[in-house]
């Protein structure tokens, strides 16, 4: 059986319109696999269709976790198994405050039928001292989620989600944008804890500023829905040295296969 996330020969369709044309990739447990491709290649399409959002219709191909299937399953089912998103551009939600999603979160994944009560205070000061350490002020996890956040805050509050529940595979969505340089070394700095460990981190992103302090154990490039090139770190650099028409012309007209 094959541990971890794998996404094998995925064809998708939104709205009628088909994104994704057969994409194949696996995310192991204890390893960063960055996702990177051109605008409109098929990311946000991809990230969104492993955790199973409405109007994203797999045509072929399957989505497993641990060998198992878990295309049947709702979203909130895949998130109760281990899988966390965070999103490219998280939707404000107003009237829910930071603190409460995250203590409904960890209460649903425990089973409990009560979704407000607090369990173990000790959550509530980790959720506090791992905000501090983000640059999130307390006062902001008592904010109604993402009204009125800044870019940069949105993206620190994903990933302090993230961190309070603890998933075995987390797709972070472009987590660097919109974060300053400090934002961007922090968060890299945990991604490596996640990757260390022992979680799966799906990284998309288009940039290879990151790369600087998260090194890649796998790169996949998604050009028109299909994967392009697969590769080590190494890819990313070529990524960043040459742009995405060169990756174009050489692995999906030129059929290139070597890096
Ligand atoms: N709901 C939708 N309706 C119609 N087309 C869609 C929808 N969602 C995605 N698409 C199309 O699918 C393609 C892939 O979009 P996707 O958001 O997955 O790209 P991406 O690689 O994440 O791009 P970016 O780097 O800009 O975030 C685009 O052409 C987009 O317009
Ligand atoms: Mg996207």
């Amino acid at each position: 059986m094959s541990k971890g996330l794998e996404v094998v020969d995925l064809h998708v369709n939104v709205h009628g319109k088909k994104v994704l044309k057969g994409v194949t990739l696996n995310v192991g447990y204890g390893t960063i696999h960055a996702i990177m491709g051109p605008n409109g290649s098929g990311k946000s399409t991809l990230a969104y269709t492993i955790m199973g959002r409405e109007g994203y219709e797999v045509e072929r191909g399957d989505i497993r976790l641990d060998g198992e299937s878990i295309l049947d399953l709702p979203t909130e089912e895949r998130a109760l198994k281990g899988l966390f998103m965070a999103l490219q551009d998280p939707p404000q939600i107003p009237g829910v405050r930071l603190t409460t999603l995250m203590i409904a979160a960890l209460n649903k994944r425990q089973g409990s039928s009560d979704l407000t009560r607090v369990r173990d205070p000790k959550i509530v000061r980790r959720m506090y001292s791992l905000a501090e350490e983000l640059g999130l002020s307390r006062d902001l996890l008592q904010r109604e989620i993402n009204v009125g956040f800044s870019g940069g805050e949105k993206k620190r509050s994903e990933l302090l989600q993230a961190l309070i529940l603890e998933p075995r595979i987390i797709i972070l969505d472009e987590p660097d944008s919109g974060l300053d340089v400090d934002g961007v070394r922090k968060v890299s700095e945990y991604l490596v804890n996640l990757k260390e460990q022992g979680r799966g981190v799906m990284l998309i992103t288009h940039y290879a500023r990151m790369f600087k302090y998260v090194k890649p154990d796998m790169v996949t490039v998604l050009i028109d829905g299909r994967v392009a090139v697969q590769g080590g770190p190494e890819l990313a650099d070529l990524v960043e040295e040459r742009g995405y028409a060169y990756i174009r012309r050489r692995y999906v007209e030129g059929k290139d296969s070597t890096i």
